[in-house]
């Protein structure tokens, strides 16, 4: 048990799935995993383990941003052990090719700032994925019906961003997407020697303005959940 995980040891799988939303990871976890037992309830942040093709998985809510990231992935690593955190969830596309409802596979994060950002000093420190992770989870995308990307995105702590000329410079060197966490989650990925992927549907488009309608929502986030789940196990 940690201070925000009420599981034990044993209860946590050596891969975890992490959605922001724990009403997500109860989701996924009724849906793609046989024999789920609910492991977290503290703070309402829900975790899942359960079995998914014979292999033992977790699917742990992270919450928003990157300081709640921080807090379940820092526990999940140094108290439970966990080899392989792959963050599942939305974002918002920057390009005039990623469209609604597509995937991204964030092979980098930049962000204005993550909670390590200090420990780095002047460095301008770059949060990359594992790419033997990021390999199987594109092939595994590929054999599917998702239009998938795979380049940079931007992990920000402010939703209601109010600096436009930032997101016209990330459009104008190719960002693909804005979301809220993979950039500490690769951060602590690293310092641990752990593996670490971002896998985000497009829920809305900072370009168009248009957003998921909420009865398509399940259907492209279970193709995300699939191309990770493969990933790990691949
Ligand atoms: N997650 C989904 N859409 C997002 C957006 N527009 N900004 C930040 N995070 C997001």
């Amino acid at each position: 048990m940690t201070i925000h995980i009420g599981a034990d040891k044993g209860d946590i799988a050596d891969v975890v799935l992490m959605p922001g939303d724990p009403y997500r990871a109860k989701w996924a976890a009724e849906t793609f995993l046989t024999g789920a037992k609910c492991v977290n309830e503290v703070r309402g942040m829900l975790g899942f383990t359960g079995d998914w093709n014979g292999n033992r998985v977790t699917i742990q809510g992270s919450g928003m941003g990157m300081p709640s990231m921080s807090i379940y992935a820092n526990e999940l690593i140094r108290d439970f052990d966990v080899q392989t955190l792959i963050r599942i969830g939305s974002c918002g596309g920057m390009q005039d090719d990623v469209k609604v409802r597509d995937v991204i596979l964030a092979m980098t994060a930049c962000a204005v700032a993550t909670p390590s950002s200090t420990i780095f000093k002047e460095l301008n420190y770059a949060p990359v994925a594992d790419f033997d992770l990021l390999h199987k989870a594109y092939h595994a995308a590929e054999g599917m019906d998702v239009d998938v990307h795979v380049g940079s995105i931007y992990s920000s702590d402010t939703f209601y961003d109010e600096r436009p000329d930032l997101n016209k410079e990330m459009q104008r060197h190719g960002i693909l997407g804005v979301e809220m966490e993979a950039a500490e989650l690769y951060t602590l990925a690293a310092r641990y020697g752990r593996r670490a992927l971002g896998v985000m549907t497009v829920s809305d488009h900072l370009l168009t303005g248009e957003a998921l309608p909420s009865d398509q929502r399940e259907r492209s986030f279970g193709d995300m959940i699939e191309i990770a789940l493969k990933a790990a196990f691949a």
